[in-house]
């Protein structure tokens, strides 16, 4: 395998990758396939140019993975709807939204709907933004394939999409409408700005960063942070804790999932609002010009439990017998939470062995600790951990956390893990 080049080393440090031995070779392919006489000079230089943004785009796709769904991750969507969207809504505004790396559209369907079931002003908007042209293009058709409507609710179906002749399911008109679509390289500074300048009220960027290195990570949620509007909401997937405090970001654990705020202190935070169902599943009703407040009916869901105080200190234990009296993933919900609250690595990599003293299955603490090690730079311990979680999720034996990744997905990340450091995973 050809290692890195600098065209490759180009391309990582362009997009943000922290390449895998495997993209690592499909890149190299792509470049052969795509330099044809020219030296690598050259073509790194056209790469460089301004006209150079369509050749990386195309590099790009070779390692992207756009791997979506609509309705991806419903508990921590009925989450955000009750946290972030339900109080904003009453605000009676148009609300701003971003969909970060959007790929081919479905999370951004999945946000116009959102904002209508929760009654948010009718000129709402939802941005969908991506590197990639292709992704891009297919995004703005908002037209899903049977095989992607599996998690849309029936009722949902029956009154937000048209089913073409060819049995694809087309977003309808009036949704479709408040959606808007741009280029955009999360590298490249300026970020974009919402409809009529201010700030977004929620930011979604799910599955994007896993892909990112360290320093573009940080990048990134530095930007997202300065493009949120006080209060505004910033949506990572489970996997991509901020282990590290952000300025002006604020970690809320609601309704078992995690997300930041943007905090202004002159403005009150959302009060969250415990939703009665996640969506009307009453009889199909017309989609008239006006989002609507879907009545509620149904079974009510449990009130979200209440919030803790993110600078909560972690239990102080005084000897192993009564370090059993705690358990280990309540105590891997607190670490997380202390962790973005301000904790050093040092005493998160401490919280998570300690969470792993008491539930030594804990996959997902065992993949941060991973990551922890990984960010220090200690590649060897950091794969140790991570084929330690994925024995445990192949074997069965991972003990799951309700707000955390499912077995399926941290799978997924683990897997990506390895292949990032270099290491089989087996
Ligand atoms: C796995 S998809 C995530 C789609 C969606 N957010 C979700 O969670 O279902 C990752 C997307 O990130 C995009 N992406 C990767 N690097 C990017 C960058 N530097 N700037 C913008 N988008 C990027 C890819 O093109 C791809 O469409």
């Amino acid at each position: 395998m050809q290692g890195p080049s600098s065209i490759t080393s180009y391309v990582a440090q362009r997009t943000g990758t922290a390449l895998s031995k495997q993209q690592l070779m499909r890149l190299n392919d792509a470049i052969a396939a795509r330099i044809g006489g020219r030296p690598e000079e050259l073509y790194l230089e056209h790469l460089k140019s301004t006209r150079g943004a369509h050749e990386l785009a195309e590099l790009m796709a070779s390692i992207s993975v756009y791997k979506t769904d609509l309705f991806r991750d419903e508990g921590q969507l009925e989450a955000v709807r009750s946290y972030a969207l339900l109080p904003k809504a009453k605000e009676r505004r148009p609300l701003r939204v971003w969909s970060a790396g959007c790929a081919t559209g479905e999370e951004v369907a999945t946000l116009l709907i959102l904002l209508s079931e929760t009654g948010a002003h009718p000129e709402s908007t939802v941005l969908g933004s991506d590197i990639s042209n292709h992704a891009l293009g297919r995004a703005q058709a908002q037209r899903f394939s049977p095989e992607l409507m599996r998690r849309v609710p029936e009722v949902l179906r029956g009154r937000y999409f048209h089913k073409a002749q060819d049995g694809a399911f087309e977003l309808v008109g009036l949704l479709k409408e408040r959606a808007s679509f741009v280029r955009h390289n999360l590298m490249d500074v300026p970020y974009p700005l919402p409809p009529g300048g201010g700030g977004f009220d929620l930011i979604f960027c799910r599955n994007v960063l896993i892909y990112f290195t360290q320093s573009a990570f940080e990048k990134t949620i530095a930007c997202f942070a300065e493009r949120l509007a006080p209060n505004g909401v910033l949506v990572l997937s489970a996997a991509e804790p901020l282990l590290q405090p952000q300025k002006d970001l604020e970690l809320v654990r609601h309704a078992q999932s995690f997300m930041y705020v943007k905090r202004d202190p002159s403005v009150p935070p959302p009060k969250p609002s415990a939703p009665p169902s996640a969506f009307d599943t009453g009889p199909r009703r017309a989609v008239t010009g006006e989002f609507r407040i879907a009545p509620a009916v149904g079974v009510p869901a449990p009130p979200a439990p209440a919030r803790r105080p993110i600078t909560q200190e972690l239990p102080v234990v005084k000897s192993p017998e009564q370090e059993h009296e705690h358990d280990g993933e309540k105590l891997f919900q607190l670490v997380l939470e202390w962790a973005a609250a301000g904790a050093s690595d040092t005493e998160t990599e401490s919280g998570l062995k300690r969470c792993l003293y008491l539930e030594p299955s804990l996959a997902c603490a065992r993949y941060l600790l991973g990551m922890l090690y990984e960010n220090k730079g200690n590649k060897a311990d950091a794969a140790s951990e991570y084929r330690r979680a994925m024995s445990l999720l192949r074997e069965g034996r991972a003990v799951a956390t309700p707000f955390f990744l499912n077995d399926a997905r941290l799978k997924v990340v683990v897997e990506r893990a390895l292949a990032r450091l270099g290491y089989p995973d087996r």
